[in-house]
């Protein structure tokens, strides 16, 4: 339910004395809103493509302000949170609003360990795909597939219901990603192991095989934590946007997420890391920095330096700190210099921190330039890149779910404005 007005803003069409009257609303942080629901009722819609300057829904979850550099779950800053928390505490935060206190925090890792495995039978979804599938293609098919396994806990009407379907969804969704790397290799699945955390598991379910196990080293698993953590929730979003739009029609939380991994796979939302790698092979050596430099500052060149700027966040990426230090971390512990690629990295953030253009632009690295450069380093190849991000966007997904279905909300339809024919007669197929 959105606050009680604050102000009213009086439109009045072409200077009509009668002036239609529109709350505004002042949420806890934020741009005041203008509630224009009752416009249609007036002969108007609102015209905003892109959902520029709409916002869809009220939330308390994650709150952003991209000038400040501020991104909030529940009120809490991101920093303190990678800082002194972990991705699974993060995942109770977003989905329960508070942080849990060590027994709620015992329990819920305890739940989401008992969830981790997937039904055998789901297995068998994986050979209908090519082996060169793409894993994004593999994971929207197969977490669509969930709900054909769990009508158990399908009535989104039931909290009860919904509590399971997160935990299942937070738990089961990195073995799935394992698997959809796995198959890709014509490696055999491996299971979960619910001794190791969250990240360290599926670091396991990675790169284990049967013949041989996979010694999980502290750092590169912390690394992974803070990966998931830092993509956990980023308010409405295209993929979040998705997933409440789909669930806005009643449909199943499985369908829903399948939604939102699909939006996510787009290059313009989930590849931007996958972008950071192209673009470094394409420099391909070090001694071509300076000619590709050259053409980022060139508006004519049309090639940016990928992983530089960000759309909502123009002084700093609160997630890139963290991340740094982080790719820091894993770069001393596996040591660069027998990797070109990423010691050719390492050079151009140092020439672009330095230079001018970006400097004055404001454009610092945002987080994906740095999780592009880990997951490289800890051995992910590229194509799972955007799959990691939908690992790690899931608790926000679901959550977000979670808070709509919780309110009273309505199906989500969007106006048009039509530029098409108007109404004409049908023209036989013997007079065109
Ligand atoms: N390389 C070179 N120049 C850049 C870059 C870049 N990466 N980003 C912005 N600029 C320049 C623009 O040309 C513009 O120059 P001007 O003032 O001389 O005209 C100036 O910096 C300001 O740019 P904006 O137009 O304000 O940036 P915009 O909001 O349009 O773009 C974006 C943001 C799309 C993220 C852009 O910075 C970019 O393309 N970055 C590289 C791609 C990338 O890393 N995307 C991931 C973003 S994070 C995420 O989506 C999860």
């Amino acid at each position: 339910m959105p606050p009680k007005p604050t102000k009213y803003a009086h439109l009045s069409i072409d200077g009509e004395a009668d002036a239609i009257d529109l709350p505004i609303y002042q949420g806890s942080e934020g741009t005041p809103v203008i509630d224009v629901a009752k416009l249609g009722a007036n002969g108007y819609f609102t015209y905003d493509p892109g959902f520029v300057s709409t916002a869809s829904c009220d939330s308390d979850i994650t709150y952003i302000d991209g000038d400040q550099g501020i991104l909030l779950h529940r009120g809490y800053p991101i920093e303190e949170l990678a800082e002194g928390s972990n991705y699974l505490e993060l995942c109770y935060l977003l989905l329960n609003g508070e942080l849990p206190n060590q027994a709620q925090n015992d329990e819920f890792v305890r739940i989401i360990k008992k969830h981790t495995m997937v039904h055998e039978q789901l297995a068998f979804f994986f050979r209908g795909f090519r082996r060169d599938a793409h894993p994004m293609a593999i994971m929207c098919g197969v977490v669509g597939a969930l709900s054909a396994f769990y009508h158990d806990s399908l009535d989104i009407e039931n909290p009860e219901h919904r509590r399971i379907t997160a935990h299942r969804l937070i738990a089961k969704i990195p073995t799935i990603a394992a698997m959809c790397y796995k198959y890709s290799q014509g490696q055999p699945f491996i299971y979960p192991r619910n001794d190791l955390d969250y990240a360290a598991n599926f670091l396991h379910m990675m790169f284990a095989t049967p013949c041989e196990n996979y010694e999980v080293s502290p750092t590169l698993a912390r690394a992974m934590d803070r990966i998931f953590l830092l993509h956990a929730d980023h308010e409405q979003n295209a993929s979040t946007s998705t997933v409440r739009l789909a669930g806005s029609t009643g449909a199943n939380p499985f369908a829903c997420i399948a939604a939102g991994i699909a939006a996510l796979w787009g290059p313009a939302h989930g590849g931007a890391n996958e972008a950071v790698l192209t673009m470094l092979r394409d420099i391909g050596d070090e001694k071509h920095i300076g000619e590709f430099v050259k053409k980022f500052k060139d508006k004519d060149s049309g090639v940016r330096l990928m992983g530089f700027g960000h759309r909502v966040y123009k002084n700093y990426d609160p997630r890139a700190k963290v991340m740094q230090q982080t790719c820091k971390e894993v770069l001393e512990e596996l040591g660069v210099e027998n990797d070109p690629l990423l010691r050719l990295a390492q050079k151009l953030e140092k020439i672009a921190l330095e230079d001018d253009y970006f400097v004055q632009r404001k454009l610092y690295p945002n987080v994906d330039f740095y999780s592009g450069i880990i997951l490289k380093a800890i051995g992910i190849p590229v194509e799972m890149f955007t799959v990691i991000f939908a690992t790690g966007r899931t608790p926000g997904w679901i959550s977000q779910w979670n808070e709509m279905i919780s309110q009273s909300y309505k199906i989500g339809r969007p106006r048009q404005l039509y530029q098409g024919h108007s109404q004409r007669r049908y023209v036989p197929m013997d007079k065109r």
